[in-house]
């Protein structure tokens, strides 16, 4: 199981290199239009980016989503160039699913970044379906401390699993489990999908058992569905991954869907954000944090600087759009329906 695990991590990673139509490029975001300012009233330089989230400030609000982890060199060297990364730029950072270091303990180290990141924002990741397969509170409390954590992820994947032909696939009874987490850790606990979104139906229940944030990881980018297709045998439902490749909730839908229940949850939006407008966007719907995964892979592969340098773009990209929507700091944008030009 442990080798098992850690192949896979391998194989995702190369599943996403390899085949480009993993992400989908639906390009949702493009069906929102923004209200430009010929006059914003603005000089340029004036413009704050920055943002707070959990008591620590970022210079925009770029969170680096979930991907890696794992006994391997290769592993090892893409989540060490995002952490420094993310703290030379002051961007947030998810590590990928933690579960491997349970059954793998060489694999602990690739997720303990606080060396090469003494200060960003830094969450830990396990697989909320685990909590149904023997994992505890005290699994949790551990994954958090090897990353020394400011928060736990805590992925949903129903559709991944229920391709995967090894898939854990007993969603009965979790949200509880949950719960219980969500009560007994020192942590904030922020529940997310893995590019299939959020409905309402889901954040009510989430809310009654005391989850605060959601990152409703919508569709339009990384299809798991796809990627758990190229891991199928010949003999096994091999269309299945194919059938499902771009099912779920378009990232900008969900976040409309979510909009009324923003006082009580904050929202993290991705899936499918591949540039500076469409985090502007994402904000405008009620997103606080914006988070980017696929993207990020390639120059992770390369280097530190690889990975600053898309960050930098992403924020150029993100202040420009700011200014030219007469935005003086984020503030402005969260939730400020009275920007999109198809409601006026
Ligand atoms: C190579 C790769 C590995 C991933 N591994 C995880 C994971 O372990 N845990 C998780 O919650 N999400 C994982 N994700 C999902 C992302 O965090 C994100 O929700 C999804 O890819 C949508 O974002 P994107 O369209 O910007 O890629 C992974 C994504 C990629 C590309």
């Amino acid at each position: 199981m442990s080798s098992q695990t850690n192949d896979r991590k391998l194989e995702h990673v190369r599943i996403v290199q390899e085949d480009v139509h993993v992400d989908r490029r639906r390009r949702y975001f493009d069906e929102i239009r923004l209200k430009h300012r010929a006059l914003p009233e603005l000089s340029l330089d004036e413009i704050d980016t920055s943002v707070e989230f959990l008591g620590k400030r970022l210079s925009f609000p770029l969170l680096i989503s979930s991907m890696t982890g794992g006994h391997h060199e290769l592993l090892r060297k893409i989540n060490r160039n995002l952490a420094t990364a993310a703290e030379a730029t002051g961007v947030a950072m998810a590590v990928g699913s933690q579960r491997v270091m349970f059954a793998s303990p060489e694999a602990e180290d690739s997720f303990a970044l606080r060396s090469v990141a003494p200060t960003a924002l830094l969450f830990s990741n396990l697989g909320a379906v685990q909590l149904n397969y023997g994992f505890t509170v005290d699994d949790c409390r551990r994954a958090v401390d090897v990353v020394k954590a400011d928060g736990l992820y805590l992925h949903l994947n129903p559709l991944q699993e229920a391709i995967q032909p090894e898939g854990d696939t007993n969603f009965a009874g979790l949200v509880d489990k949950i719960g219980d987490v969500v009560e007994r850790l020192d942590v904030p606990v922020i529940l997310k999908e893995v590019g299939a979104g959020f409905s309402e139906e889901d954040v009510r229940l989430a809310i009654q058992v005391g989850v605060r944030f959601i990152d409703v990881a919508g569709s339009g980018g990384t299809s798991w569905s796809r990627i758990e297709h190229h891991r199928q045998s010949e003999t096994d439902s091999q269309d299945l991954g194919l059938l499902f490749q771009d099912w779920g909730i378009p990232t900008p839908v969900a976040l409309r869907l979510l909009q009324p229940y923003t006082n009580e949850i904050t929202l993290i939006a991705s899936g499918g954000i591949r540039s500076g407008i469409d985090m502007v966007k994402a904000i405008v719907l009620g997103a606080s944090l914006c988070g980017v995964a696929s993207p990020f892979l390639a120059p992770a592969m390369e280097s530190a600087e690889a990975v600053i340098a898309l960050i930098e773009r992403l924020r150029r990209e993100f202040r420009t759009a700011m200014f030219v929507l007469g935005a003086p700091d984020v503030a402005y944008l969260k939730g400020n329906r009275a920007l999109l030009l198809e409601e006026q």
